[in-house]
């Protein structure tokens, strides 16, 4: 162990020169559009005192909100001469419980601790030891690498333009993502609810037997008091928000082999009640309130990837979505309009990804929906390519065949209809959407490996 200057034995000295330091060159500074420190975070903490429960403010060096991961962790931070032991990881375990935090840091001039807080019990996820706390960038690096590894992603699927095939990308990417283990939320912010009512969470059969004008307006009337995604949108600042009062587990679950992959679909169902109305009036940023709900609820304890629907229109229910997603996919038809249409969302996701710093509206790819063997298909992908500048190639196609819809009118994601049916068609399109979702896996590694984002 390196000889040290006893500066290093001032709590406040480590903190200074090596935790705020690190925390700084991994990306999360003291205060930004992005990031977020509280120091000297006080966190209440049940103790029985002459045999009452009382409740006693302790305080942890900080709690960093990371909104560009949506993930939130404590820092506990030791000094050379009192490092770490196991009284700092009992009174982390402590800290975590009562704080509702997944992840805790231990750090010391010597040695950082990461420690996740699960099931009741704090176990320790990595380590790693500091062979000089003077040079900080490794350390920075390694940690930057740990939260890339823990992080939700998040990804809208919008495009200005009605009936392209959203709806339609949303549900069969979650489930090719929950088929392959991941734990997926599927948000829709579209009042007319399809993504809803595919994945089963809007009573969609009561409403397609609905024998009267009457029964129907009955079972809408039933989702007036339900909470979904306006009132998550309005409720986060409150301090008993519960996320997952607003949740509803698929019924596709069910058809997922829980046995061998613990993948799954949540949703946070939309209806009609999903407008700008609906945020009138609340407190907070107007269209960046989606954003801070997530963060807000802590599911990235929960969720590996959350999948947005957005409708066609650009209203501030829309652009909430944008500015919550890490991610975006742009679907299209291969029509000229289309590409203008492209060009407008191009230009707003800029501005997103301006004003969040890179951490935000990052394009994934545009998407070709509902492909055929025409020429005028084959000379709108070639306009796309060339004169569109600035982002990425064109993603796996998605051809057209009827059995896509077949497949919708049955709420079943492609895949699984083509398992029930037999049909072949619905078999080559299903292998399409699972290409496509490895395909955007690999883009999403790729950028998260070059731009450390
Ligand atoms: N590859 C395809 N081949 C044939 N039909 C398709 C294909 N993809 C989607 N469809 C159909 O096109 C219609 C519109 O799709 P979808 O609802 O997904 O579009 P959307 O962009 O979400 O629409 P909206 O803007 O109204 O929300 C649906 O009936 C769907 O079944
Ligand atoms: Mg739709």
């Amino acid at each position: 162990m390196p000889q040290l200057s006893l500066n290093w034995n001032n709590e406040a000295y480590v903190s200074l020169h090596l935790v705020q330091t690190m925390l700084q060159i991994a990306g999360l500074p003291a205060q930004s559009n992005y990031s977020h420190w509280i120091p000297e975070f006080k966190i209440k903490v049940p103790k029985y005192k002459n045999g009452l429960l009382i409740e006693i403010d302790k305080e942890v060096d900080f709690l960093i909100e990371d909104y560009s991961r949506y993930i939130n962790f404590l820092v506990e931070v030791k000094p050379a001469n009192n490092r770490i032991n196991d009284a700092a990881r009992f009174q982390l375990e402590h800290y975590l419980r009562y704080s509702h935090t997944r992840l805790g840091v231990l750090i010391d001039p010597f040695l950082m601790e990461i420690h996740e807080y699960k099931k009741g019990y704090l176990s320790l996820k990595c380590k790693y030891h500091i062979e000089n706390p003077h040079d900080v960038r490794p350390v920075a690096n390694f940690f930057r690498e740990f939260l890339e590894s823990v992080r939700m992603r998040t990804i809208a699927i919008h495009t200005s333009k009605g009936g392209v095939g959203k709806t339609t990308l949303v549900i069969n990417i979650a489930y090719e993502l929950a088929k392959q283990g991941y734990k997926v939320l599927v948000i829709d912010l579209d009042d007319q609810a399809n993504a809803s009512l595919s994945l089963g969470v809007n009573n969609a059969d009561d409403l397609d037997n609905a024998s009267s004008p009457e029964e129907f307006e009955q079972i809408l009337n039933e989702f007036e008091y339900r909470k979904e995604v306006s009132e998550f949108m309005r409720d986060y600042v409150r301090d008993d928000f519960d996320y997952t009062s607003y949740i509803q587990p698929s019924p596709l679950n069910h058809l997922l082999n829980m046995d061998v992959c613990n993948g799954r679909i949540d949703v946070l169902p939309s209806s009609y009640k999903t407008t700008d109305y609906a945020l009138a009036g609340a407190i907070g940023n107007r269209v960046k309130r989606l954003n801070n709900a997530i963060q807000k609820s802590k599911m990235a304890n929960t969720y590996d990837y959350v999948i947005i629907d957005t409708p066609p229109s650009a209203t501030d229910i829309t652009i909430n979505g944008l500015y919550a997603a890490q991610y975006i996919i742009i679907p299209s038809q291969m029509e000229y309009l289309s590409t203008y249409g492209i060009r407008a969302i191009i230009k707003r996701l800029k501005e997103v990804y301006e004003e969040m710093d890179g951490k935000r509206g990052i394009i994934l790819g545009v998407v070709p929906m509902m492909t055929e063997k025409t020429k005028l298909n084959t000379t709108i992908k070639k306009l796309l390519e060339t004169t569109i500048k600035n982002i990425p190639p064109l993603l796996t196609e998605i051809k057209r065949a009827t059995s896509v819809g077949q497949a919708s009118h049955e709420r079943l994601p492609v895949s699984v209809f083509a398992e029930n049916s037999g049909n072949s068609a619905a078999g080559s399109i299903a292998k399409q959407f699972s290409k496509l979702t490895q395909e955007l896996i690999a883009r999403m590694n790729q950028i998260e490996f070059t731009t450390g984002k």
